[in-house]
């Protein structure tokens, strides 16, 4: 079930396509935890074949950035992934190496490879605003991703929602042949969004980083109310905030298009990103 070379898994594939069987891409970086299951087990529903995809994309790290920290754990998400598929699905783990994905040269140089940059609209706000060039990485690599594995359908989380939104807009744009389904935000039991860098909090920490849940909720709550201007939301949200939060954003846009709102209505995505015991968290939330 473990494949490290794009030609192996083409191979098997398009075994797969030519029995006329529905594929399925679920992009990852790895240490999976139940947020990645849940697009698992979505795949494996609705799919004859999935492939999961567990790659540490070093062109999306910035050079200040955790990747040789990020957490790498190929053996335990093979074991879930095994789980995860029990008899209903194939599932192949696609476990490339970065020279496998970049043979050519200097890879964190765009001297040598050809990019994908998203409209700067899109890719300047938000987690792009501190994180330069982080989404011309991630689409690169699923563009990537898509032309190895030319997958009928490919599931995002709606925990990066400009992630998801960006990759839609891509696909729009460039008539990418993949149906793009988003899978709800997985929580823990308290309401803490996972994620594979919950592991770097501490216990401590873990209590802090609850304040971006509870803002979301609180957003919510007050909307409800009829509190509909921007300011006035975040003037509540702020009250919530701590010397143990750094708030790097938080903002109300469209759901589609990442337009900044003033006044919040249906259509608005609020999504905040801060930082608890330097570790950088985010959530979202659709206000109704
Ligand atoms: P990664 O952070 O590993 O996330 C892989 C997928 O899992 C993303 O679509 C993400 O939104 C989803 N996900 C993570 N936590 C989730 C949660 N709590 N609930 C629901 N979905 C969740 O996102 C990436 O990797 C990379 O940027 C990638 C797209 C693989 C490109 O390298």
């Amino acid at each position: 079930m473990l494949e490290t070379k794009i030609e192996e898994l083409r191979k098997k594939v398009s075994e797969w396509k030519r029995d006329g069987l529905k594929v399925g891409l679920v992009p990852t970086m790895g240490a999976l935890h139940e947020g990645h299951l849940s697009l698992i087990k979505k795949s494996v529903e609705i799919c004859d074949k999935t492939v999961v995809s567990v790659f540490v994309n070093p062109i999306q790290f910035g050079p200040s950035e955790d990747l040789e920290k990020y957490p790498r754990n190929i053996e335990a998400d093979l074991e879930l992934c095994k789980k995860a598929g029990g008899d209903k699905c194939e599932i192949i783990v696609f476990a490339p190496t970065p020279a496998e994905m970049y043979p050519d040269a200097n890879i964190m140089s765009n001297d040598f490879l050809t990019y994908i940059a998203p409209p700067f609209f899109y890719s300047n706000k938000l987690c792009g605003k501190s994180r330069v060039g982080h989404f011309d990485g991630v689409c690169t690599v699923v563009m990537k991703l898509f032309n190895i594995v030319q997958p009928d359908s490919a599931f995002f989380g709606q925990k990066d929602a400009q992630q998801l939104i960006i990759i839609k807009k891509m696909v729009k744009d460039l008539n990418v042949p993949v149906e793009i389904v988003a899978c709800p935000i997985v929580r823990d039991g308290q309401g803490l969004a996972l994620s594979s860098r919950n592991k770097y909090l501490s216990e401590d920490g873990r209590r802090e980083a609850l304040v971006l849940s509870k803002i979301l909720s609180n957003i919510k709550a007050c909307y409800n109310k009829g509190i509909m201007d921007v300011n006035a939301l975040c003037e509540t949200a702020f009250s919530f905030l701590n010397e143990h939060h750094q708030l790097e954003y938080l903002e109300f846009v469209d759901r589609e298009t990442l337009e900044n709102k003033t006044v919040a209505d249906s259509d608005t995505l609020v999504l905040i990103a801060l930082r608890v015991d330097n570790v950088r968290l985010i959530d979202n939330c659709f206000i109704n």
